[in-house]
């Protein structure tokens, strides 16, 4: 029981209790991770932000948890702990880390160049495989997931000749720059965090609630939206599944406006080989895949109908000679190549997938329990092999009501503390997903690291 003076955040949790409990795991962290301090300390010379990308200094931890090594499902710190990682790189390895099939295959490749800005029989071969997993018949390729969303807005500009992007509020597709447009009071507003922004971004983009037919319709109508850009289920501000018939009803309502329907797999490829819209019967007009497409390497790529295939090369065919602004000088590299044609033909399969959706569904159900068990106002949410818990009683319906079912302080603590325990989940929101290499006793290593961290909650609120 809490003190009738101590009022429960609407996560559930006493301000008092959490303050507490974090104060004493940041101390744990510090004690148990002493290399990690120092190589951290060093770092801070001549890296901006002590760490090599900023991002990697919100695990909400002391100073930089420092690798040693990862392999399958565990990551191995500099002070020699081994943790069970549902993190994976943020989806990375999500295949596991350095998966054989794909460190095999780079170093077959090193040994034959690296980069020629050249195709080899690879490009073949990895369209091919991407052709029938998505369903789509025409590939290109980007280095990272943002870039491949860049790409794919310049085509669709140019082929439709439209200019508007229309977007789900709280969503996230990398950091390009033209989705960064918040619906605050029903009014869109530009992300004031971005740096550097120099553009009105509210100029081209529209941000509609998810779930939300009437929305997206009144958005389209003018008949200057180019495609809508969404995940089939939003996945990084929490998770927001589409209610039944949404994407069926939003598909016809953007055909009708003569708009494009990119789905984002990036996250979603966790539903299975073909990503989600594959295995919900839905079928965009591009798709954009990254992250783990290549086992951990860098690369991404984006897929078009035909029709929409026939558009971009067209658009390009009327263009003035010169640059077209899309594309990298290592994008398809050879060696992302030889990393996609070995992710795609020997991990990217229903027989990989498979075992990964039974345990993730083991780990959603024993997060309900868990839940349940401690009376907390929090529900789970499963898509394929990633699983995540939010702070609020039921699932939410769109990007505010799961914006505001957030608390990055008893997330900061959740995660700290599951690190003390040798866990490790996703910063920024608690996101977890299975790998191949998962294990039962990870699974149940997590459930019990949260069900601890609830009692002493739940003590420290008596
Ligand atoms: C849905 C989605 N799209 C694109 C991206 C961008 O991926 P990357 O950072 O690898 O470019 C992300 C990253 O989290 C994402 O979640």
């Amino acid at each position: 029981m809490t003190h009738a003076s101590t009022p429960l955040r609407p996560s559930g949790v006493a301000t008092p209790a959490l303050n507490a409990l974090l104060a004493r795991e940041r101390e744990r962290y510090t004690q148990r991770n002493p290399r990690s301090q120092v190589q951290a300390t060093r770092a801070g010379a001549h890296l901006m932000f002590g760490v090599p990308l900023h991002w990697m200094n919100d695990w909400g931890t002391p100073f930089a948890l420092q690798v040693a090594g990862a392999q399958g499902a565990r990551l191995t710190d500099l002070d020699g702990h081994r943790l069970a990682d549902f993190c994976l790189g943020d989806t990375g390895a999500m295949f596991g880390h350095s998966p054989r099939v794909v460190t095999e295959a780079l170093q077959r490749q090193a040994a034959l160049g690296l980069t020629t800005m050249l195709p080899n029989e690879d490009g073949s071969v990895v369209s091919e495989l991407l052709a029938q997993r998505f369903g789509l018949p025409q590939w290109q390729f980007a280095m990272t997931a943002t870039d491949a969303n860049r790409f794919v807005l310049r085509w669709i500009r140019a082929a439709t000749r439209r200019s508007v992007l229309l977007v789900f509020n709280g969503c996230y597709h990398g950091t390009v720059s033209d989705v960064f447009v918040d619906l605050v009071d029903g009014k869109p507003v530009q992300r004031d965090s971005l740096l550097g922004q120099v553009h009105d971004l509210t100029a081209t983009t529209r941000v509609v609630e998810f779930n939300d037919l009437q929305a997206l319709e009144a958005a389209l109508a003018p008949g200057d939206v180019a495609c809508v850009l969404a995940e089939p289920v939003m996945t990084n501000i929490g998770m927001v599944l589409p209610q039944e018939g949404f994407w069926q009803k939003a598909q016809a309502l953007i055909q009708k406006h003569g708009a494009m329907l990119v789905m984002d797999e990036t996250h979603t490829i966790s539903s299975g080989p073909g990503g989600y819209a594959r295995a919900h019967g839905l079928s965009p007009d591009a798709v954009v895949v990254g992250k783990p497409l290549g086992g951990g390497m860098p690369c991404a790529a984006y897929g078009f109908t035909a029709e929409l295939a026939a558009r971009a090369v067209q658009a390009k065919r009327l263009a003035p000679p010169g640059h077209s602004g899309v594309g990298t000088t290592l994008t398809a590299n050879l060696l992302a190549m030889a990393a996609m044609r070995a992710t795609l033909s020997q991990l990217m399969t229903e027989e990989t997938f498979a075992p990964m959706h039974a345990l993730a569904g083991t780990l959603a159900e024993g997060l309900r329990r868990v839940i349940a068990q401690h009376r907390m106002p929090w529900c789970v949410t499963q898509v394929g092999a990633r699983v995540e818990f939010q702070f609020c009683p039921a699932a939410p319906r769109n990007g505010t009501e799961a914006g505001n079912a957030m608390d990055a302080e008893l997330e900061h603590a959740i995660h700290l503390y599951l690190l003390n325990r040798k866990v490790l989940i996703t910063p920024f929101h608690n996101m977890m997903l299975i790998c191949p290499d998962t294990t039962a006793h990870d699974v149940q290593r997590l459930l019990q690291g949260l069900e601890a961290f609830l009692l002493e909650c739940r003590d420290g609120m008596q």
